[in-house]
C-alpha cells in the first residue's frame, strides 16, 4: 500500500509518499481502507519534534518510532478479525488513531474498541475525517469544566481547528460564549454558536474590561498571568500549549490548591463514547467539520507546510482516494 513515511525527525521534507507492507488486522482489529485523512497540529509535533523533551522519549530519541503520522480517519472497513463483532466488511466508520498514529496510508488497522465508530449518515469521507481531533482536545478540556456553575466562557483561536470544535461544543453545555478570531472568521464562528465575537487584529480580549468564569485558550497565543485578571473569583484558565517554559503544567500543579483563580492542564485521552458523541451530534445537526483546504496525498509536504504557518480555519484533510 502507499503511505506517507518519514525516517527522521525533521521538515515537512522528510515525508515522503512510498509503498509498505499492507497491516495485516489481529483478532480483535479491523482493517480499514482509508479515504480521506487530516494533517493537524500533532501531526506536526511528532515529526519536528516540536517539544523534544516530551516527545523524544516517547517517540524515540534520535528517530521516530512512529513513521507514519496521521491521527484521523475516514473510511470503509475492508476485513476484520475473528473475534471482532461490532463492524462488518464494508462498513463506513471514522475516527481517531491517537497515539498510534498511522493514518497517513491507504489502509490502517484499529482494536474494535479503539476510538472508532460508524460514520455519520449526513457527511462526506472528508468531513468525517476533520472532526476528531480538534473535538476530542476540546471536549478533553470542556468535561473539566463545571458547567452548573460556568455562565460564560472565553474560547481563543476559535478559527483553528480545536477552537472551532470548542466553540460547538461548549454550546451544547449551555454556556454563554466569547470567540476571539481573526476578521475573515467573525461570521463563520458566530455560525458555529458564539454569542459574542472579538476580532484579536483590532480589539485584545485581555483590556477591554470584560470578565468570564472560563478563559480556554484554544492556540495557546495568551498566558494566565496576562488572563488572570480578566477572570472571575474562582475561575479557570486553560490552554492546549504548555506555555513559556511549560509553565501550564507547573501552574496546575499549584494554583488549584489555594481556592482562588486556577490553571488546569487536563492530559488528552481519546475515547470511543467521544466519537460516538460526536456522531450523534452531527446527526443531529447541531456540530459540524470546518474544512479550509483538501490536499492529495501527493502534495503532504505542502499541505504541512500550511498546517504549520498556524493560520488555517479549522482542519486540512488529505485526500487519500481521490473523489
Ligand atoms: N494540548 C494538546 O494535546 C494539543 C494537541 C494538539 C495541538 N495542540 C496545540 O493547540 C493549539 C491549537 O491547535 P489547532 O490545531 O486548533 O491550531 P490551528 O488550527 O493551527 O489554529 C490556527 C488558528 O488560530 C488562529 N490564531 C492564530 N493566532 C491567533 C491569536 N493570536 N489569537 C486568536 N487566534 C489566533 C489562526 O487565525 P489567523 O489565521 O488569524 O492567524 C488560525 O485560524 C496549537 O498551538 C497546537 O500546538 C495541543
Amino acid at each position: 500500500m502507499k503511505a506517507i513515511v518519514h525516517t527522521e525527525y525533521g521538515s515537512p521534507e522528510v515525508l515522503h509518499l512510498q509503498e509498505v507492507p499492507k497491516p495485516v488486522p489481529k483478532d480483535n482489529e479491523v482493517l480499514i481502507k482509508i479515504h480521506a485523512t487530516t494533517v493537524n497540529r500533532n501531526d506536526c509535533g511528532f515529526r519536528k519534534p516540536e517539544y523534544p523533551f516530551i516527545i523524544r522519549p516517547i517517540n524515540g530519541l534520535f528517530k521516530p518510532k512512529r513513521k507514519i503520522l496521521g491521527t484521523e480517519l475516514a473510511g470503509e472497513i475492508e476485513s476484520i478479525g475473528k473475534n471482532v463483532k461490532s463492524f462488518k466488511p464494508g462498513d463506513k466508520v471514522f475516527g481517531l488513531s491517537a497515539w498510534k498514529f498511522g493514518a497517513h496510508a491507504e489502509y490502517i488497522t484499529v482494536p474494535e474498541d479503539g476510538s472508532i465508530t460508524h460514520m455519520p449518515k449526513n457527511i462526506s469521507y472528508k468531513e468525517a475525517a476533520a472532526i476528531c481531533d480538534g473535538a476530542y482536545l476540546a471536549l478533553n478540556i470542556l468535561r473539566k469544566i463545571d458547567f452548573k456553575k460556568v455562565k460564560n466562557i472565553l474560547i481563543n483561536g476559535a478559527s483553528g481547528s480545536i477552537g472551532s470544535s470548542a466553540v460547538q461544543l461548549a454550546k451544547q453545555y449551555g454556556a454563554t460564549i466569547t470567540a476571539v478570531c481573526n476578521t475573515k472568521n467573525l461570521e463563520l464562528i458566530k455560525s458555529l454558536g458564539a454569542d459574542f465575537v472579538i476580532d484579536y487584529t483590532t480589539d485584545d480580549f485581555t483590556k477591554n474590561g470584560l470578565h468570564y468564569d472560563v478563559v480556554f485558550d484554544a492556540v495557546g497565543k495568551s498566558s494566565y498571568f496576562k488572563c488572570k485578571k480578566i477572570l472571575n473569583p474562582g475561575g479557570t484558565y486553560f490552554s492546549t500549549e504548555l506555555g513559556y517554559l511549560a509553565q501550564n503544567i507547573f501552574l496546575s500543579m499549584f494554583t488549584p490548591l489555594f481556592g482562588g483563580k486556577k490553571v488546569l492542564f487536563p492530559l488528552p485521552k481519546d475515547r470511543k463514547e467521544d466519537i460516538v458523541l460526536f456522531k450523534e451530534l452531527i446527526e443531529a445537526g447541531k456540530y459540524r467539520a470546518v474544512i479550509d483546504k483538501v490536499y492529495p496525498m501527493e502534495h503532504i509536504v505542502e499541505a504541512t507546510r500550511y498546517v504549520e504557518t498556524g493560520t488555517k480555519t479549522g482542519s486540512v484533510v488529505i485526500s487519500v482516494i481521490q473523489t
